[in-house]
């Protein structure tokens, strides 16, 4: 039975941390950069913005990084397993992090300058995985194709996360587990909520599609996955003033 996880009050922190259809599939090669195994799929070929994000992502998340973000990366990514997919890889923060137990790892990304960056990371990680440009909401797996599904910091900024969670829950194989981190909007303080919808619309302008009020635990709780493990914290130090709550947990795709 569903139960809702509700945002403990008082803030406390938490530590926790087949064959691809009408997609470009890009290579870790650079040879072979931004081919396409379809020439009728037509890749976004992004925005001066998306350049712009992919450009300074790393250098915006290097304290957030050594402050705790990469240690949540690594405490949550360690129970991937298996077939792994991440959602919105971005430059690719994640890959030092994956686990020996993932057998086959893809990394999809919809942005082409994220993608250069990312391609660029997993060539000097020496680590085999694929690259995919595409979004969330559509994902080129079929059904129960993956064992392991991953999104951090992402579901913050796709543009439907209902259709996201029902396409991990379509994707994922009975058991499969959905390992997420994300920023949210405040539960426990109605100030900050407040606030957080206040500036969405222009964080969402400015900050590459973020919106710091999203209730992505309600949509997680609301997809057809069961919650298995929730916890709320503060976002490590460096990050922006919005963007808090945070949500580190796990769901799974139950039997029916
Ligand atoms: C804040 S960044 C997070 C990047 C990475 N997950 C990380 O942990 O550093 C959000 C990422 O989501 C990607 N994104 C935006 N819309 C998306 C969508 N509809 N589906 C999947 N990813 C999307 C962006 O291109 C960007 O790379």
């Amino acid at each position: 039975m569903k139960t809702k996880a509700k945002q403990p009050t008082g803030g406390a922190t938490a530590a926790i941390g087949s064959a691809p259809a009408p997609w470009p599939r890009v290579s870790a090669s650079p040879t072979n950069a931004g081919s396409t195994e379809r020439p009728e799929a037509r890749p976004s070929r992004g925005t001066i913005y998306g350049r712009l994000f992919a450009r300074f992502y790393d250098g915006a998340m290097k304290q957030l990084e050594r402050e705790g973000g990469a240690e949540l990366r690594h405490n949550l990514l360690a129970h991937a397993s298996g077939r792994t997919l991440e959602l919105g890889a971005g430059t690719g923060l994640n890959l030092e992090h994956y686990p020996e137990a993932v057998t086959e790892l893809t990394l999809t990304e919809p942005d082409p300058h994220m993608v250069k960056r990312l391609r660029c990371r997993l060539e000097e990680s020496g680590r085999d995985a694929t690259i995919i440009q595409a979004q969330a909401e559509q994902l080129p797996f079929d059904a129960g194709a993956i064992d392991t599904v991953v999104s951090t910091w992402t579901l913050c900024t796709v543009d439907d996360p209902d259709a996201v969670l029902a396409e991990v829950a379509r994707v994922l194989d009975t058991g499969g587990r959905f390992l997420f981190l994300e920023h949210v909007r405040s539960e426990d303080s109605e100030r900050t909520a407040r606030r957080q919808d206040r500036v969405t619309p222009l964080v969402r302008r400015a900050i590459c599609g973020c919106r710091p009020n999203r209730r992505t635990l309600a949509t997680i709780e609301a997809s057809p996955l069961e919650l298995e493990h929730v916890r709320w914290g503060e976002q490590p130090k460096g990050s922006l003033p919005w963007e808090k709550p945070m949500i580190v947990g796990i769901a799974r795709k139950p039997s029916i």
